[in-house]
């Protein structure tokens, strides 16, 4: 009975203090989490965070990871970078491409170059046949575009900010969608309106720890045990318990990722 958080990021520095400390116990119950947390998938945003992520893939039983480069970070993607990560994504705990996509709220990159570095991360998953984890901020438009055009790729819209109208398009062309902290937010009745669009079969819940920190807990950094409030109010949206929401988001992540 425990949560699968298909999102975060534990390399970040928020963690440099006591990330081992909390690693160690996410598996067991507490006040915050009374399911614990039984499988983590940490999703890396550059080639140096990449192998961050396998090196916390393999001390960790229970972290999975994606492996690719974010939007805010595309500028870093070199030459050659394809092939790295084509390498290191033959590893039996690197199950998925990603993070990547397109962030349209800050300007960090352009997104000339955002579009190209997506281009070749949907490439890289079509061709190793791995789900890709999608980064949509206020990009839906050209996201979808990308999902249209690749009609061989499959995975997770991550934090998921579009309508239902949207999800149920990406789940008719087999794709998962993913709900962060931020369906618990008081102003995000849309997001939970279009959560109510989604099937069963096709959802998802994460932390993108340490960022998007669920209600009642918005002034924490956050960590996977927080998944519990999302899943709580998802289970409200859904009309099922919290308890099964867990077991079916978790056998949703499985399946996806063939763990
Ligand atoms: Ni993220």
């Amino acid at each position: 009975m425990g949560i699968f958080d298909t999102h975060a990021h534990y390399d970040d520095e928020r963690f440099d203090e006591d990330r081992d400390e909390l690693l160690t116990r996410l598996g067991r119950g507490d006040e915050i989490n009374p399911f614990g947390v039984d499988y983590v998938m940490h999703c890396a945003t550059d080639m140096e965070s990449s192998l961050r992520a396998l090196e916390l893939a393999e001390r960790y039983p229970f972290v999975y990871c994606a492996l690719g480069f974010h939007p805010s970070d595309a500028d870093k993607f070199q030459e050659g970078d394809e092939e790295k990560l084509e390498k290191l994504l033959a590893h039996p705990k690197a199950v998925a491409v990603g993070e990547c996509g397109l962030e349209y709220h800050y300007d960090f990159v352009s997104r000339e170059t955002q579009k190209r570095v997506l281009e070749k991360m949907f490439c890289l998953s079509e061709r190793l046949g791995l789900p890709i984890v999608l980064h949509d901020r206020e990009a839906h438009g050209d996201i979808m575009d990308f999902v249209y055009r690749h009609k061989d790729a499959f995975g997770i819209v991550h934090s998921y900010s579009g309508s239902g109208e949207m999800a149920k398009d990406l789940i008719r062309r087999g794709w998962y969608v993913s709900f962060s902290g931020s369906v618990t937010f008081k102003n995000a009745e849309n997001l939970r309106a279009a959560a109510k669009e989604v099937s069963l079969d096709r959802i998802l819940v994460e932390t993108d720890a340490p960022y998007l920190t669920p209600v009642p807990y918005r002034k924490y950094r956050n960590d996977s045990r927080y998944c519990y409030e999302t899943l709580a109010v998802l289970a409200s949206v859904k009309g099922v318990t919290t308890e099964e929401l867990c077991d079916i988001t978790k056998r949703n992540a499985i399946n996806l990722l063939k763990i």
